[in-house]
């Protein structure tokens, strides 16, 4: 299974721009023969809105919106996931679009919303989900949701064997928690980081896969817009046995951890 992440430079308020971006990406991960592709957060849209009016103005429905429909055209025997300002009939979330084979399979709201994002979007209600793609199982998670090792353990814990990552990084943590939340899992993870300065901000690119033992298989620059790939076999992610007595998620102790889900 060939697994691609892109990286863009999206900018607020040029929606050509950005939309020429992704499609170059999506013309090469074609090219390449990627069959499944992450890209960043917000890709559409750019990150750091003023207001939650700037915001509603690059918004788009999903799947009624520009972004999700040349994703669609892309994803004939391909799955995609891609961050989407999304606008719902009365909010707006930071959300990840997931296509497969021409269809829109799922969207994702980040549940976990950073810093001023607080007063742009709603945060998303449900539980992180999986979908299976050419018999593989693939979770989704966005950006922020790394910091709480919760999310990517209830992905594993849906089975998920590949953990799709879109993201618009500005704490330097991310890609090492990363490899850390791989490891505790036992799942391959692939994180699709933006590039370039967006008023006060900046995203430091360095787009990641990490294999199902934490190891890094591939890392991007840390300010072009571009494509990588590796082929992976998810299947090898199944096995958690870290040692002949210790299978990572049988071994947990819920019992012990109520404190966890009290208000
Ligand atoms: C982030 O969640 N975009 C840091």
């Amino acid at each position: 299974m060939r697994l691609g992440i892109g990286q863009t430079r999206p900018q607020i308020g040029d929606a050509e721009y950005n939309q020429e971006q992704i499609l170059e990406i999506l013309k090469k991960a074609k090219d390449a023969r990627v069959d499944v592709l992450v890209l960043p957060e917000l890709t559409n849209s750019g990150y750091a809105f003023k207001s939650m009016e700037e915001a509603a103005e690059h918004a788009e429905e999903i799947p009624d919106g520009p972004l999700t429909d040349m994703l669609i055209k892309w994803s004939r025997e391909r799955a995609v996931v891609a961050g989407v300002c999304e606008q719902s009939k009365d909010e707006l979330y930071n959300s990840a679009v997931v296509v497969a084979n021409g269809q829109h399979v799922l969207t994702y709201r980040k549940i976990h919303l950073f810093n001023r994002e607080k007063e742009i979007f709603r945060p998303g209600m449900e539980e992180p989900p999986v979908f299976e793609f050419k018999r593989f199982r693939f979770g989704v998670m966005v950006c922020w949701d790394w910091i709480f090792p919760e999310t990517a353990r209830i992905l594993a814990l849906k089975g998920a064997q590949v953990i799709l990552h879109p993201a618009n990084l500005v704490l330097p943590y991310c890609n090492d928690a990363m490899v850390t939340r791989a490891i505790e899992n036992g799942v391959f993870t692939a994180t699709a980081n933006r590039v370039g300065e967006e008023r006060e901000l900046s995203f430091y690119g360095r787009s990641q896969v990490v294999s199902n033992k934490g190891k890094r298989l591939l890392q991007l620059s840390s300010d072009e817009v571009e494509l990588g790939w590796v082929d992976i076999d998810p299947c090898v992610a199944d096995n958690k046995m870290m040692t002949e007595r210790n299978h990572i998620l049988h071994d947990r102790r819920p019992e012990l951890y109520r404190r966890l889900t009290r208000e």
